[in-house]
């Protein structure tokens, strides 16, 4: 809102206006007569400000009606190249399929998940550390992993179009041509990892896999990893980074890609204490929407329940394995997630990985239906075992508390998608207000910028130097933006679309009072704030310490 003087017959009168979007374009818009002096038209505008953040009056920018909507996977993609979160990798050559580059703001928010991630199950934690392991290891890890033998697909020709394709060994049967409805002809198995050469002379190189999951280099380096972090049982070990995987059929955006992130754990008990979980999850009341293997057998509807319920009735056996859904979902509605749009759907026996005995996925409900974003499995022994065998390197550790050397059990695998989270916070946070204008909803803990600054006005010289020092100290902390191009209202409307919580804004008043208005993304309210106590204000803002309310 803005103060504007009004010359008309030779007197001036004062108004008090706004910057809306109208039909796309951006208008100024009066929304009251303020007098006819410039001190009384500073007071009448402070009151109207006060009683439209005291919510005594209806605040005429239509923003307070804030929903979430319902997009599908193509508007989310639209909208994402639109505002340089995600474009079709080197889209100028046609760009290849399954292959995403991050852009501006994208590479921000990824980034931000990422952290915000490691922080809660890295650094918010004594039991986990992280390692950062190499994308191209030695091939006999994904020989021993299983994966050579089991993670196999199988290429099929189809007899009518000849299209060429791959499908799931388990859907072979049923499948048909995805172009033509064709039948299809098995041409063998296929590894839906990609494979490169090590080596520059081609006849002294050898092949090697690009890794199609993070897991494996915790296992091999088990023994290092327990050693140097003096690991004690309960332990995890967590990693984030690429893999790659041939999909057959890549496809919904960035749901199932070539390359993507993933962000796992692998958590280690020892395997005669697999009942014995010392976090207390029996007890809890954590609501969880379970749709169990046998809900699903008797075509049943998923049901809401506690912990406490899904163990007592046997619904979900180990302690172990509702603590790290519990765990799970928590980090995603602390950072802002919907959780009406989380289910945990239990693996069906046909459905298990090969190195399963029960795994656990957390669902969301994608715009294409309920569909996995994290996996958890309880992997057992399986890796440790294997590699132990094939390396002939003992994987055993010494478990204090029981005074025995053991093999530990992976009890869950907690193994999550980077670019499925970037989805589920997008969705969740994608919004509109009663003009259609999009307003981002992104928890400001992993919004790509934390706040914009601008001056009220270009012209002003003294606004500007002091916007730009305002701008210069919040740098220092995070990735805020200068802006000071179009008007007010389009700035703040930029911002919101791309998730920026805060807008901080010099004006005439801030010369005198040494102090800016501090705006709210999600309401539209505005608080003025002393220039000095920014910096901790927007930090405590962003950490959720303090509401912008009761600023
Ligand atoms: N280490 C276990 C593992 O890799 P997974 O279920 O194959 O298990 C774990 O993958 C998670 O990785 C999935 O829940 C999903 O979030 C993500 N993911 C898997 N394949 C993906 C793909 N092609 N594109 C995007 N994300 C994928």
């Amino acid at each position: 809102m803005f103060i504007v003087k009004k010359e008309i017959k030779g007197k001036d009168y004062y108004y008090l206006r706004e910057s809306i979007r109208e039909d796309g374009k951006v208008k100024a818009k009066t929304i009251a007569y303020l007098g006819k002096t410039k001190k009384e038209a500073e007071k009448k505008a402070k009151e109207f400000k006060q009683k439209i953040e005291e919510g005594n009056m209806e605040e005429k920018t239509g923003k307070k009606t804030i929903e979430n909507k319902k997009i599908t996977i193509d508007e989310l993609a639209n909208f994402c190249k639109r505002k340089g979160f995600v474009y079709p990798t080197a889209e100028i050559y046609g760009g290849l399929a399954g292959f995403w580059d991050f852009g501006p703001i994208g590479s921000e928010l990824k980034k931000n998940i990422k952290d915000a991630w490691w922080k809660y199950h890295v650094h918010a934690r004594d039991d986990i550390v992280g390692i950062d392991g190499a994308i191209i290891t030695n091939p006999k890890v994904w020989e021993t992993s299983g994966h050579v033998e089991n993670f196999t697909d199988v290429a099929v020709v189809c007899k009518k179009c000849k299209n060429k394709f791959k499908v799931d060994e388990s859907e072979l049967k049923d499948a048909v041509c995805d172009k033509c409805g064709g039948e299809l002809e098995s041409k063998g198995k296929f590894v839906p990892m990609f494979t490169t050469q090590v080596g520059p002379i081609e006849e002294d190189s050898s092949m090697a896999y690009l890794r199609p999951e993070t897991a494996q280099l915790i296992f091999t380096d088990f023994k290092l990893i327990q050693d140097n972090a003096r690991l004690k049982l309960p332990f995890g070990i967590a990693q984030i980074g690429k893999s790659f995987r041939n999909e057959i059929a890549p496809r919904n955006f960035l749901f199932r890609s070539r390359e993507f992130e993933q962000m796992e754990i692998e958590y280690f008990i020892n395997p005669d204490k697999k009942e014995d979980c010392p976090k207390d999850a029996q007890i809890d009341n954590f609501e969880l929407n379970i749709y169990s293997a046998e809900m699903q057998e008797k075509n049943q509807e998923s049901e809401k329940m506690t912990i406490k319920k899904a163990l007592n009735k046997k619904i979900i056996a180990l302690p172990w394995h509702a603590y790290w859904l519990k765990t799970e979902l928590s980090w995603f509605y602390e950072l802002g997630a919907n959780p009406e749009n989380f289910r945990i759907r239990q693996h069906t026996k046909n459905e298990k990985s090969h190195y399963s005995t029960d795994t656990w996925d957390i669902e969301y409900k994608f715009p294409i239906g309920w569909k996995e974003l994290q996996g958890i499995a309880d992997r057992g022994t399986y890796d440790l075992n294997a590699h132990q065998e094939k390396s002939q390197k003992s994987m055993e550790i010494m478990d204090d508390a029981s005074g025995e050397k053991i093999l530990p059990t992976v009890v869950a695998e907690p193994s999550l998608g980077v670019e499925r989270t970037f989805m589920v916070f997008m969705l969740d946070a994608y919004s509109t207000n009663e003009k259609e204008e999009v307003i981002l909803k992104l928890n400001p803990k992993i919004a790509p910028i934390k706040a914009a600054i601008f001056p009220l006005v270009k012209k002003d010289k003294k606004l500007v130097e002091i916007a730009k020092n305002i701008y210069k100290n919040l740098r220092e902390e995070w990735n805020v933006l200068y802006d000071q191009s179009g008007s007010i209202g389009r700035r703040y409307a930029r911002n919101d679309e791309i998730g920026t919580p805060f807008c901080i804004t010099t004006d005439e008043d801030s010369i005198k009072n040494k102090d800016a208005t501090i705006r709210n993304r999600d309401t539209g309210e505005q608080k003025r704030i002393k220039i000095s106590e920014i910096k901790d204000t927007l930090r405590k803002l962003i950490s959720g310490e303090i509401e912008f309310k009761n600023l």
